[in-house]
């Protein structure tokens, strides 16, 4: 196995068009269209920079994960951070091995990107929530 690599940041933002701009004329970032995805109740702004993707997340919707991420931190926060790693279920296994908490029982569901993943408790990790997702079989990103 090789060792895991920074997919995305997703940081929750209480103005989407806001944040996005500063990192489109900071960084010269390029920035996507914000799009919905009432399935995982955000709507999203991709800003990708130099082979790194950040998320922009603002909550959608009833039942966001985000809203009461952003009621705790109005100003917007460091939502969570995204490994990618090449076989999702041996790494579930090691945080579950070590009794810590893998969300949703460790059983992996579509995430955002379209790739299957996984969220480990931010009490596990220091305060983070952390993401692992499966890189896909086809092309390695
Ligand atoms: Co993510």
């Amino acid at each position: 196995m090789t060792n895991p690599s920074l997919a995305h940041i997703a940081i929750a933002v209480p103005d989407l068009h806001k944040a996005a701009q500063k990192y489109k004329d900071i960084f010269g970032a390029t920035v996507s269209n914000p799009f919905d995805m009432p399935e995982h109740g955000v709507s999203m702004i991709k800003v990708e920079m130099n082979g790194l993707l950040i998320e922009l997340l603002h909550p959608l919707g009833d039942n966001s994960p985000i809203a009461k991420f952003l009621e705790k931190n109005p100003k917007g926060g460091m939502h969570h951070m995204c490994f990618r790693v090449d076989d999702i279920e041996e790494y579930t296994k090691r945080f579950q091995e070590r009794d810590m908490d893998v969300l949703n029982g460790g059983v992996s569901r579509i995430g955002m990107e379209g790739e299957p993943v996984v969220f480990v408790h931010p009490k596990e990790m220091d305060g983070v929530l952390v993401e692992l997702e499966q890189a896909s079989k086809s092309s390695k990103a």
